[in-house]
């Protein structure tokens, strides 16, 4: 919160109240990143910081009370996240005016000089990721074991791949059944090295897909799409299901892994991930979160997932674990 503040500091320290584009203006907002600005917004107003008046806007209210950068890591390090996760979102809000003006990427941010450790981090090494690609891997094993029993090869379709951190873990579980496993990112960069880690697994194939552009009219169909923290990239959620549904064959099942409420380490950091390219258009402009968020709710999903023609079969982790607060979920559905 109070690197959001300082952020904004320079549009609020006068005191007075200021719309949201005045901040936006005043900061230098990139364009692209105003969504963010909004939740930015929201969250300091709900939390006490700003005070929002629906004709004037917004202006200081009280000072934030946070753990300071020592909690930080000692945080990341009970959460099991890396010291290197803990610096990526120290650099991250030690560097906000930079990326709200797009001055800085936080893509070098999270994989500086190309190294993936990081973003391993984030993705693998660290307690809520191992439970949800465990829960991942249990799920696909248990729909591909079924549909071995009819047909072969199964086949599936990883979607936003990246790291391969749910990859590594889901084809543990298909051991000894006859698969064909499609990975698959908008970038060439995780390919390669994909290729490399992957290449004792004769049955994986690699490819460019973008989901926004490639699912609608594809012709290969798939017994399994799996999806790790990339499906809220789509830019109209209830339309990117409705194309998995089609793209996969009777009985066959999407799972996937979102986080489900974003926090504050998110909002300063993976948040500026989450923005369209420059002119193109914001993910969910146009659907139930109407361009004001990128996560959907657990509820909100599943109602997506009926909408579409799925079967919601599993959400994890339950509401008595503990890791329920941690707002990250896995979800398996079946095409009905
Ligand atoms: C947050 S990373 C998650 C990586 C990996 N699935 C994991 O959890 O370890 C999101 C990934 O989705 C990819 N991605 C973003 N937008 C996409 C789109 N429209 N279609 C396909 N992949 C996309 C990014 O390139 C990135 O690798």
């Amino acid at each position: 919160m109070r690197a959001m503040l300082t952020t904004l500091a320079p549009a609020l320290d006068d005191g007075g109240f200021h719309t949201a584009d005045e901040i936006a203006a005043q900061v230098q907002f990139a364009e692209r990143h105003h969504w963010l600005l909004r939740r930015w917004l929201d969250e300091l107003t709900g939390e006490g910081c700003l005070e929002y008046d629906p004709s004037r806007g917004y202006r200081s209210a009280a000072a934030p009370s946070e753990p300071g950068s020592a909690d930080l890591y000692r945080i990341c390090a009970d959460l099991g996240y890396s010291p290197q996760f803990a610096d990526f979102l120290r650099s991250s809000a030690d560097n906000l005016t930079g990326l709200a003006q797009d001055r800085v990427r936080v893509q070098e941010l999270l994989f500086p000089g190309g190294d993936m450790l990081t973003a391993e981090g984030a993705y693998r090494e660290n307690i809520i990721s191992h439970y949800l690609n465990l829960a991942a891997r249990e799920a696909v094993a248990g729909v591909a074991a079924r549909i071995a029993g009819d047909r072969a090869p199964v086949r599936i379709l990883e979607l936003g791949a990246g790291i391969g951190g749910t990859t590594d873990e889901v084809i543990t579980g298909l051991s000894g059944l006859p698969v064909d496993y499609h990975f698959t990112d908008l970038s060439t960069f995780f390919l390669n090295a994909a290729r490399e880690r992957f290449a004792a697994h004769p049955w994986m194939r690699y490819g460019i897909m973008d989901m926004n552009a490639d699912l609608r009219g594809a012709t290969d169909r798939y017994d399994i799409v799996i999806g790790a923290n990339v499906l809220h990239n789509a830019l109209h959620i209830g339309d990117m299901l409705r194309d998995l549904h089609d793209l996969l064959n009777p009985g066959g099942a999407v799972v996937f892994v979102e986080a489900c409420k974003a926090n504050y380490p998110l909002l300063t950091s993976m948040k500026f991930l989450m923005s369209a390219a420059p002119g193109a258009t914001h993910p969910g402009k146009d659907d139930i979160r109407q361009g004001a968020r990128i996560f959907l709710t657990e509820d909100e999903w599943c109602d997506q997932l009926r909408a579409a023609g799925f079967t919601p079969m599993l959400v994890l982790p339950e509401r008595d674990h503990p890791m329920f607060l941690l707002d990250q979920r896995v979800f398996a559905a079946l095409r009905d």
